[in-house]
C-alpha cells in the first residue's frame, strides 16, 4: 500500500475504534451512575426480608421496577443472575486500543515533546505502558494497606498520590500525552477495580453460596469501596480523556494542577449527585466548589494573566512576518496535500496556507501556537518563543497588524 493510502486505513481504524470506545463507556458510565444511585435510593422497610438493605421503587420505559438489595447474599442464589463487566473490559480494551492506534504509533507526535525530555519514540511507549502497571499496583497496594479501612484518609492519600503521578508524566511527556496518560491510568485503575476486584470478590462470594456456605461480607465490601472509587473518578476521567482538543489546559505549563483541580472538582460534582440521591443533604456548596475549581483552571491556562507572550515585541509585528512563520513551520502539515509522511490530509481540515487562509484562523492559531505550545505538534519545525510571540500578539489584534 503507499503511504497516503496506508494513512488513510490508519485514520478509519482509528475512527472506529473511538466510536467503539465511545459506546462502551457511555454503556459502563451509565450502569455505574445507575447503581451509585440506585444504592443511595434505598429505604429500609418493615415488610422487607432479613438480610436486606432496603427498596427501591423505579417507573422507566413504562413499567414500575421494584428493586430490592440483599446486603450480603439472598438466601438462595437465583437460577438466572446478570453480571456487569463487559462495559469496563470493553472500554478498556477499546481505549488501549485507542492508544497504541494514535499515541503508540504516533509517539514520535504526540507523546513526546523533546523540549519536556528528548525520548526515543520506544522509549515513550515504554514508560508509559510502566506507569499504567506501576499505577495500579501503588493504589492497589494503598487499598489494602490499613490505609484503606478509612475512607477519607485512603482519598486523600489517592488524591496526592494522583496530583503527584500527574506532575511525573509532564515532565516526561507532551501536555497532550501526559494528560491522556493520566486519564488511561485512571481508566485502567477502574477497570482493574472491576477485573480484579469486584468480579473476583463476586464470585467468590457466589461459590460459597454454592458449597452451601455463609459468604464473607468482607468480599462485597471491598467491592463496594472500589465501586465507590470508581464513580468519584468518572467526572476526571472523562476530562482528562476529551482535553487533548484543548491546548490551554493541556499545552501550559500549568497543565498538571489543572488535572489537580479537574479531580476535586469531578469528585465534587459526583458528592452533590451522591447526597442527593441517598436523600441526605442537597450539598450546594459543592457547586461553589466546581466553579470556583473550573475558574482557577481557565485562569491558569491562559485566561488570566498576560502571559510572556503577550509583552510588546522589540519591534511593530507585520503580517509579512506572521505569515513567514506560519509557512514555514506549519503548512508543511496543514495544506491540502501535506509534505509531511503520514498525513493523509489537512489535519483536521486546517488549512493554512495561503494570507487569507491564515488571517481566517487567527484565534486557533494563536491559541495553538502563541498562547500554548501545542502546535507544531512535538515542535517538529522547531518554532521559536520569539515567533510565538509575534502569533500571540497578532491573534490578540490581527485588524491592527497590517
Ligand atoms: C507535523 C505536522 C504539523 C505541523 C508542522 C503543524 N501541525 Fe497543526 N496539526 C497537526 C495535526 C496532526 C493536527 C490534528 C491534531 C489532533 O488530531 O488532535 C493538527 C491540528 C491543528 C489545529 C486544529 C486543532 C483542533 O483541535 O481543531 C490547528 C489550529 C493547528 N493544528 C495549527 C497549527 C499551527 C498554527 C501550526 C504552526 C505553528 C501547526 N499547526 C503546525 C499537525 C501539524
Amino acid at each position: 500500500m503507499d503511504v497516503m493510502a496506508d494513512a488513510a486505513a490508519w485514520d478509519w481504524v482509528n475512527f472506529m475504534v473511538r466510536w467503539l470506545h465511545v459506546v462502551a463507556a457511555v454503556a459502563w458510565i451509565g450502569s455505574s451512575f445507575y447503581f451509585i444511585h440506585l444504592d443511595a435510593s434505598l429505604r429500609r422497610r418493615d415488610h422487607l426480608p432479613a438480610g436486606t438493605a432496603g427498596e427501591a421503587w423505579q417507573i422507566h420505559g413504562g413499567g414500575f421496577y421494584n428493586m430490592v438489595k440483599y446486603t450480603v447474599a439472598p438466601p438462595h442464589l437465583p437460577a438466572e443472575l446478570t453480571w456487569f463487566k463487559w462495559e469496563a473490559y470493553t472500554t478498556w480494551i477499546s481505549g488501549f486500543a485507542l492508544m497504541v492506534v494514535l499515541y503508540y504509533r504516533s509517539a514520535d507526535l504526540l507523546l513526546v515533546d523533546p523540549d519536556v525530555l528528548a525520548l526515543e519514540p520506544w522509549q515513550a511507549v515504554a514508560i508509559s505502558v510502566g506507569l499504567l502497571v506501576l499505577g495500579w499496583v501503588v493504589y492497589d497496594r494503598m487499598c489494602r494497606s490499613p490505609l484503606g479501612r478509612d475512607d477519607g484518609r485512603l482519598a486523600a492519600a489517592g488524591f496526592v498520590f494522583l496530583v503527584a503521578t500527574a506532575w511525573v508524566t509532564t515532565q516526561v511527556f507532551s501536555g497532550r500525552g501526559a494528560l491522556l496518560q493520566m486519564g488511561a491510568l485512571i481508566g485502567t485503575m477502574m477497570a482493574a477495580n472491576v477485573a480484579m476486584v469486584i468480579i473476583p470478590n463476586q464470585r467468590r462470594t457466589v461459590a460459597a453460596m454454592l458449597r452451601g456456605e455463609a459468604p464473607d461480607p468482607a468480599l462485597g465490601r471491598a467491592a463496594k469501596q472500589r465501586s465507590l472509587h470508581n464513580n468519584y473518578l468518572t467526572l476526571p476521567v472523562v476530562f482528562l480523556m476529551i482535553s487533548n482538543h484543548y491546548p490551554l489546559a493541556f499545552a501550559t505549563p500549568y497543565n498538571w494542577v489543572i488535572v489537580a483541580l479537574v479531580l476535586v472538582v469531578g469528585a465534587a460534582i459526583r458528592h452533590f449527585f451522591n447526597s442527593r440521591h441517598a436523600g441526605k443533604s442537597t450539598p450546594w456548596w459543592t457547586w461553589g466548589v466546581a466553579v470556583a475549581g473550573m475558574a482557577a483552571a481557565a485562569w491558569l491556562g491562559g485566561v488570566g494573566p498576560t502571559r510572556p507572550v503577550q509583552t510588546a515585541a522589540a519591534s511593530p509585528v507585520t503580517f509579512a512576518h506572521v505569515e513567514e512563520i506560519v509557512l514555514s513551520r506549519c503548512s508543511m502539515c496543514h495544506t491540502a496535500s501535506p509534505v509531511w509522511e503520514g498525513l493523509p490530509a489537512a489535519p483536521r481540515g486546517v488549512v493554512l496556507d495561503s494570507p487569507e487562509a491564515i488571517r481566517r484562523h487567527a484565534g486557533p492559531i494563536g491559541i495553538h501556537a502563541g498562547l500554548s505550545t501545542a502546535m507544531p505538534p512535538a515542535n517538529v519545525t522547531q518554532m521559536t518563543d520569539a515567533e510565538r510571540r509575534v502569533l500571540a500578539l497578532w491573534a490578540a489584534d490581527p485588524a491592527a497588524v497590517r
